[in-house]
């Protein structure tokens, strides 16, 4: 890892919530991710399981994790599991942790090695009355490839045929959403990242620059700022690519009189930054581009004003709809006959602004968390709304991250330039 070493407060407050949602006498089990193969001898770079982490700060694969807090014997209530270092393993493919640097990263005082898990685990189990086991359930992902957790899943419920199962995704869905304090240094961390990046980004952008070096510059100023990498694909689009949400292809020339959309951020420590900025190749906005830009900048705010406590994201996301409808219309995208005769399931405004207005943001950049229930204080969101305009070939998102507070929320990207003549300021010098 490149980052600094975390405080392992965050991970130990992570598992004190986790086990105090927890039924009596039960045991819960975690697993890490799979490593995956490519087509020869090596593997794709590992990506921990996002809930293993959260609980443990623990990157390394073939870990696991066990809470048993009613175990008669204090010392089994809470134990990671390692891989045993291997001498031959670790001249291939690096070091492996020891016990005592497991301690230091997760506060975790027992720790035993996966080849002594056996032994151990079944007598657990007889004691406990209930397994918790755990599976996915971020409501965007993909659950078609069997991954370890299923499997693991299927295995214990043939071996204990017996016990009663519970979910821990679902105390997780919960808690995940809900960030501390300590959480959000290091999603700060990973935002002051983004920042420093940003403004480098306004010095190197001119006309004839291709995409994939502003890619590159990213690159290069998350990496040298201790990031792990970006916190997914940047979306680099100049001009009439800005219209495609997952743009990746980073591969054309930025030309003068266009405008850049850029979609970046860095992951730090495991936690993720998401910026939107889209920006004027030449460093000047045209007077159409300044008016759109502002009506995004109009919609941004708007929307950053009502997301607080109470209000769910489906009826956040239906109230910025009705402010876009306002907005569309003053600078001519739709007409007052277009939105009074639209169809509530396909409105008027959804022609320019396609895609949700904010999501969950944390060790996942489409994090977990519900988009039905009222939102709450410490739930951290994105709000970025965007203007699509086929006809005029020009894209715009803008995009910043929100820690929702008691009563409101605190911008955690208020430092990053964001209004037009910020930006144009910052191009010219
Ligand atoms: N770049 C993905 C997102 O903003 O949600
Ligand atoms: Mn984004
Ligand atoms: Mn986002």
């Amino acid at each position: 890892m490149k980052y600094l070493p975390l405080n392992p407060s965050i991970f130990i407050k992570n598992r004190e919530r986790f086990v105090s949602h927890m039924s009596k006498n039960a045991i819960a089990i975690f697993n890490s991710n799979d490593e995956l193969p490519t087509n020869a001898d090596q593997v794709h770079k590992f990506k921990q399981n996002s809930d293993l982490i959260w609980l443990t700060g623990v990157e390394q694969e073939d870990t696991m994790l066990v809470l048993f807090p009613d175990n008669p014997d204090p010392k089994f209530r809470e134990v990671l599991v390692l891989t045993r270092p291997n001498e031959v393993k670790e001249k291939w493919d690096g070091h492996r942790l020891r016990k005592l640097e497991a301690e230091g990263i997760s506060g975790i005082k027992t720790i035993i090695w996966l080849d002594m898990l056996e032994g151990l685990l079944q007598a657990w189990v007889h004691l406990a009355d209930t397994i918790y086991l755990n599976t996915n359930e971020n409501d965007r992902r993909s659950n078609y490839v069997e991954v370890r957790d299923y499997r693991y899943a299927r295995l214990m419920r043939e071996r204990f045929p017996l016990h009663h199962y519970e979910r821990s995704a679902k105390i997780l869905k919960v808690l995940r959403a809900i960030k501390t304090p300590l959480e959000i240094e290091v999603m700060q961390k990973a935002i002051d990242i983004t920042d420093v990046t940003f403004r480098r980004l306004l010095k190197f952008i001119k006309p004839g620059v291709m995409e994939y070096e502003i890619d590159a510059e990213i690159y290069h100023s998350f990496l040298s700022q201790r990031a792990t990498g970006p916190a997914y694909g940047s979306i680099i689009a100049s001009g009439d690519r800005a219209r495609t949400l997952h743009y990746v292809d980073n591969n054309q020339v930025c030309k003068d009189g266009e405008l850049i959309l850029m979609d970046f951020g860095a992951e730090y420590g495991n936690y993720c930054a998401d910026l939107s900025r889209t920006i004027p190749v030449n460093g000047k906005f045209s007077k159409r581009q300044k008016e759109v830009y502002n009506a995004c900048l109009h919609l941004h705010l708007y929307a950053a004003s009502i997301l607080k406590p109470g209000i769910s994201i489906i009826d956040y996301t239906k109230k910025v709809g009705d402010e876009a409808s306002l907005v569309f219309q003053k600078i001519g995208l739709i007409s007052k006959s277009d939105v009074k005769n639209e169809d509530a399931d396909n409105r008027a405004f959804s022609k320019y602004l396609y895609h949700g207005i904010s999501h969950h943001l944390g060790i996942d950049v489409h994090d977990l968390g519900t988009r039905t229930a009222p939102i709450k204080a410490g739930m951290v969101f994105t709000v970025e709304p965007g203007i699509y305009i086929e006809e005029e070939q020009m894209g715009i998102r803008i995009e910043n991250n929100f820690w929702i507070t008691k009563n409101g929320n605190k911008d955690l990207m208020k430092n990053i330039p964001i209004t037009v003549e910020e930006i144009e300021a910052l191009m010219k010098k």
